[in-house]
């Protein structure tokens, strides 16, 4: 495919600007998610990225048209920042992205919270993020926007786009049924927004065939299933399902260097005997992630198999996120009182059941506690893909890890030879963690051995060239199978 300009739009930055103790500015860079996955793609294409300035010295650094070059130490592309004032963030990214949209395509309807200045300042506020991305493109742009925080912003681009470029979404959580999606009183437009993409990319299959159901419910638009498009206002959409991956290599090399006496100083930090087995979870503190659920059938395993007191250890590695939500506060808490009643009821004087680790990890310590760990627990109600599936999976140079998958993940569907369970299954969970831990030598190697070739040749990089290589093609080529 012929690598085109990128202008990158996301709501979060890929740097972030700050001040350390000393009041000297520092910078964030992204660990893990799709900022993290996206920035070496743009920092070789060269290019644009647009994004929410939310660092506390962002301002400092930026010049007068609200741009900075980044990587800091090896200026590769300009990162352009957007300002947003309190209210706008409470209204469009606490509010509409996060209490409306979120909790809808999660298939959570009972959490979803309309307010009418959520969705008037999403709308201005994916106006601006519009007009920014618009004003960086160029002829030989594609601008390319990501997730759901961006319905409405691909109307405000195509206004003032020059002629010859082009624009992608990528929705990188779940879309519901139309049934579910309808529910909201603006479900038209985000549609009709996201319509005027030329090609719009989903994780999987059904998440795809659910938003043509959803284009297929308005009024003037003709979609074409077999071919994968919606026909609309005399243009053609493209909508396909690109499943994202990870950057396998780089998180197998690094996991190779974090030997056993790395490991073992790492586990010493946090008292984690290093000769017992570990199990590991890895999440940002999100109510879609079953970490309760997850901790519930440890508990039921403990019980059930008194012989594995002692002998595992789980390590549960969380970020807070959007905490000025009460639902995501809520969940935090749940979460520590959960691990708390566990080792209250199981813990000894040698043996913690549950280590909660909510310090800052670095990409060495992360890709190693993978590596080192005996099994994976990713067992989310629901969730769009999940790369933590794939890290875990790429981590494991030695082949001997088992990954526990929930069947409501996006990464189930091309990681069939994990162990798969269902969160909601607290008996079938614990079954699931005692299966693991007794499989064979040469079941848990076939089986690993499989996911990480999976891994490693759907990665990263094969994702972007999909994604961006179907926004190049042209769409009659398209209709006629081409
Ligand atoms: C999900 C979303 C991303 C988002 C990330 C972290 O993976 O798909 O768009 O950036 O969560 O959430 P946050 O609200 O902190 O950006």
């Amino acid at each position: 495919g012929t690598e085109r300009d990128l202008v990158v739009v996301s709501n979060r930055e890929p740097y972030q600007h700050g001040y350390d103790a000393d009041g000297g500015v520092v910078v964030d860079e992204p660990v893990g998610g799709l900022t993290a996955g996206l920035d070496p793609v743009v920092q070789r294409t060269g290019g644009d990225w647009v994004a929410w300035g939310d660092g506390e010295a962002d301002a400092v650094v930026t010049d007068e048209d609200d741009c900075v070059a980044v990587p800091p130490d090896d200026e590769r592309y300009t990162l352009r920042r957007v300002w947003l004032t309190d209210d706008e963030v409470t209204d469009y990214y606490y509010g509409y992205s996060n209490r409306v949209l979120w909790p809808l395509c999660h298939d959570l309807v009972g959490r979803v919270e309309v307010e009418p200045r959520y969705w008037e300042t999403y709308e201005s506020v994916n106006e601006s993020f519009g007009e920014a991305a618009a004003e960086r493109a160029t002829e030989d742009s594609t601008v390319w926007i990501q997730d759901y925080h961006f319905c409405l912003a691909p109307k405000t681009i195509r206004e003032s786009l020059p002629e010859g470029a082009n624009t992608v979404q990528f929705w990188h959580i779940p879309w519901p049924s139309w049934e579910t999606f309808r529910v909201v009183p603006h479900a038209g437009e985000l549609v009709e927004g996201l319509l005027a993409n030329d090609l719009l990319g989903f994780h999987v299959e059904r998440y795809r065939d659910n938003f043509l159901d959803c284009a297929a419910a308005l009024d003037g638009t003709r979609v074409d299933r077999e071919a994968g498009v919606v026909h609309v206002d005399g243009r053609t959409v493209r909508v396909g399902a690109f499943p994202m991956g990870v950057d396998a290599e780089r998180i197998a090399s690094t996991a190779a260097n974090f030997d056993q006496h790395a490991w073992a100083h790492l586990a010493g930090t946090y008292g984690i005997d290093p000769n017992v087995a570990v199990a590991v979870g890895v999440d940002r503190l999100d109510y879609t992630k079953g970490i309760p659920e997850r901790i519930g059938a440890l508990e039921r395993f403990w019980e059930d198999h008194p012989e594995w007191r002692g002998e595992l250890t789980f390590v549960q590695k969380s970020s807070h996120s959007r905490s000025r939500i009460p639902a995501y506060e809520r969940i935090a808490e749940e979460v520590t009182a959960a691990v708390d009643r566990v080792n209250d009821r199981f813990g000894t004087a040698t043996w913690q059941p549950i280590v909660h680790v909510d310090d800052h990890l670095d990409q060495r310590e992360l890709y190693g506690l993978y590596r080192h760990s005996d099994l994976a627990l990713v067992s989310p109600l629901k969730d769009g893909m999940n790369l933590v599936a794939k890290e875990y999976a790429a981590a494991q140079v030695d082949d001997d890890g088992v990954l526990l998958l929930s069947e409501f993940a996006g990464a189930h569907e091309e990681l069939d030879e994990a162990v798969q369970i269902n969160p909601h299954s607290r008996d079938g969970f614990a079954t699931a963690i005692h299966r693991a831990l007794s499989m064979s030598t040469v079941e848990r190697r076939r089986r690993m051995r499989s996911l990480r070739e999976r891994v490693r040749d759907n990665d990263l990089d094969a994702w972007v060239t999909d994604v961006l290589d179907a926004a190049s093609r042209d769409p009659e080529a398209l209709r006629a199978g081409g």
